[in-house]
């Protein structure tokens, strides 16, 4: 029993179902890469066209499907999940990686914030996960679990000036996580921290490639790395993260 156990759980590692959300650069590119280099079938969204994921799509033809969808849209985003089920058939993971830190938000103090950037912000970032989990649902394995990217340093009462509007969402959709392991059964879902990525949004603080956060979170992903719900929120290794 145990042996076929483990031969299943090999085959589900060796080609899984996966969903980037936020696949045009950064993190979701380099994570949508990543799985279709290890074997697995992807649907990857963008908001919009995309020239390396149109490329990939060549270079891994009926292992990629793009869609086209704005994470702030709700219509488009259930379309895109309706998709991503008849291209993939049960999904086993799904990765919310599309976030923005808007341009005034890394001058301005909250108390001078611009507050459309600030309701932006908290639209793509906090709202923009909860459509996801809305959408995907239906079209999930048995099991099947969400990874939303959030950020370091989102406790309640560790609290600095900078990003203001990024802090708080992303603090937001690192709770929405916590709510939503209490809320739903069956499925897990995971606040991981990606490390401070050499991006369009990271390369001032840069630390570390996004291919290495990509080959962390693919691990988590497929089940490499063993995860329990208990600690919902994680870094790219799955080390759990103070919240
Ligand atoms: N870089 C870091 O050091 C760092 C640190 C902590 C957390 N993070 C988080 O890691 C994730 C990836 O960041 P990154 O560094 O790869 O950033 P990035 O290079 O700026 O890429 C952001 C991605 O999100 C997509 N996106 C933004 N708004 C969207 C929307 N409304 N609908 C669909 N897609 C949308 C972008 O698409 P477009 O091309 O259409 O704009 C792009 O693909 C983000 O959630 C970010 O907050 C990054």
């Amino acid at each position: 029993m145990d042996y076929v156990r483990r031969a299943w759980r090999v085959k589900r590692e060796k080609h899984m179902r996966f969903v980037v959300i936020g696949a045009s650069r950064g993190l979701g590119l380099s994570l949508t890469q990543r799985m279709l280099k290890d074997g697995h079938q992807v649907v990857a969204t963008t908001r919009a066209a995309s020239p390396p994921l149109d490329a990939l799509s060549g270079e891994f033809p009926g292992r990629l499907l793009v869609l086209t969808c704005d994470a702030t849209d709700e219509a488009a985003t259930q379309e895109a999940a309706r998709k991503a089920g008849e291209f993939l058939g049960p999904i086993d993971a799904v990765c919310h990686n599309a976030g923005v830190l808007l341009d005034s938000d890394r001058t301005l103090k909250l108390h001078e914030s611009d507050i459309a950037d600030l309701r932006t912000t908290l639209d793509i970032n906090v709202v923009g996960p909860v459509i996801t989990v809305q959408s995907f649902l239906p079209y999930m394995a048995a099991g099947g679990r969400f990874f939303v990217v959030t950020s370091e340093g989102v406790g309640i009462t560790s609290c600095g000036s900078w990003v203001p509007a990024y802090a708080l969402s992303k603090a937001a959709a690192t709770k929405a996580c916590g709510i939503l392991n209490a809320s739903v059964k069956g499925h897990d879902f995971y606040a991981v921290h990606p490390g401070r990525m050499d991006t369009d949004m990271g390369r001032t603080t840069a630390q570390i490639q996004p291919e290495e956060t990509a080959e962390g979170m693919l691990k988590l992903m497929t089940g490499q790395v063993p995860l329990s719900r208990d600690h919902w929120y994680i870094d790219y290794h799955g080390v759990p993260m103070q919240a």
